[in-house]
């Protein structure tokens, strides 16, 4: 008998066992599905992705602006926003004033201007990001994009110098991010990089390719992620050798600016480009590839940080390289 009541507790144990083995493989076998399931959801989303028509602007500065009024005079819609109230004003007047010119119908109707990040977000199939260029300052812009936006909206950032990759990770759908990277003024400068990052899928990389064609710009087409993309690399090894040509007091930058507007022919020498630019942005932008390549000859001279530092910023501020009796507004 004794035996006979063991022998029913044990297999009684290896039923109970047992039944939580088969219950822990289901649970994983329904998990797998559903995942599956989510993933298929989630591709073919991807594969139905919506025409362009409404484009959401983070940052309604130098870029934001010039970005907003390009894409608005080929038809697009704008939802437009900047966290300072005084700055997105007077971009959508920038704005507004300019598509009038163009004698573009509706004006006021293109430019909807945002109060809040989310709502950046309504009825947007492509948001692009022109926030300044720091880091940690994109990827909560991206998180509460993330958060804000339908699964199908692409999500760029205009970064001069970051790789979408940097910021991925605050993003659960990486399928639908890009680098767009325009080249001010726009209008003399109508090219933009496109790459992708590491996720990022080929039906979202293809709509950006055609819709930069849309607004009648050149797609530069960034095969392999590389960090300043096509135009922006080349010219960051122009713009390192003349800050230390002048740096070093090799050649006066009315030198070297001049040596480069007669061989290239160009209108402007890199120092009156980098005033125009803004020396914090050009000096940050140095300060990335420094941090990238670890390269003590990549990091900017101390001449040029010092100009930073005292808000010497070019033509922004009426003094960079050259000085300036008006200040850009
Ligand atoms: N300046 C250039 O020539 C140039 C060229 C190509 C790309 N870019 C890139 O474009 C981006 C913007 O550069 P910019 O020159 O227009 O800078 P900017 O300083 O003129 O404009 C940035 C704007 O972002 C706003 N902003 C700051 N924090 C914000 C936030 N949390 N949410 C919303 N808006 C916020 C600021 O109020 C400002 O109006 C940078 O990443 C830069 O690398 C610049």
């Amino acid at each position: 008998m004794k035996l006979l009541k063991r022998l029913r507790n044990f297999l009684s144990k290896i039923y109970f066992i047992l039944k939580y083995l088969i219950s822990i493989v289901n649970i994983h076998i329904k998990e797998t599905i559903l995942h599956d399931k989510l993933d298929n959801i989630e591709n073919k989303g991807l594969n139905m992705l919506n025409q362009i028509k409404k484009v959401g602007i983070v940052g309604s500065g130098f870029m934001g602006r010039q970005i907003a009024l390009w894409i608005a005079s080929f038809g697009y819609s704008i939802n437009l926003y900047d966290s300072n109230p005084e700055v997105l004003k007077k971009a959508e007047s920038f704005i507004v004033k300019a598509l009038q010119r163009k004698n573009i119908d509706d004006p006021q109707g293109k430019v909807q201007l945002i109060s809040v990040l989310d709502n950046v977000a309504t009825n947007a199939e492509l948001i692009i990001e022109a926030v300044p260029e720091d880091l940690d300052l994109k990827i909560e812009i991206f998180r509460q994009l993330d958060r804000s936006s339908s699964s199908t909206t692409i999500l760029a950032t205009n970064s001069s110098s970051f790789p979408v990759s940097y910021i991925e990770d605050s993003v659960i759908k990486k399928q639908r991010l890009l680098n767009l990277h325009f080249y001010p003024p726009i209008h003399e400068r109508p090219m933009i990089d496109i790459m992708r990052g590491s996720e990022t899928s080929d039906e979202v990389f293809n709509q950006g390719i055609e819709w930069i064609k849309s607004i009648e710009c050149y797609p530069l087409v960034v095969k392999k992620e590389l960090m300043g993309f096509v135009f922006n690399r080349i010219w960051h090894t122009v713009k390192k050798e003349c800050i230390h040509m002048w740096a070093g007091e090799y050649a006066d930058i009315e030198t070297i600016d001049k040596a480069w507007q007669i061989f290239t022919g160009m209108k402007m020498g890199p120092f009156q480009m980098m005033d125009g630019i803004g020396l914090d942005v050009a000096y940050s932008v140095e300060m990335s590839y420094y941090r990238e390549s670890g390269d003590p000859k990549d990091k900017p001279p101390k001449a040029f940080e010092d100009m930073v530092k005292n808000g010497e910023l070019g033509l922004k501020t009426g003094k960079g390289f050259y000085e300036y009796r008006r200040r850009l507004k």
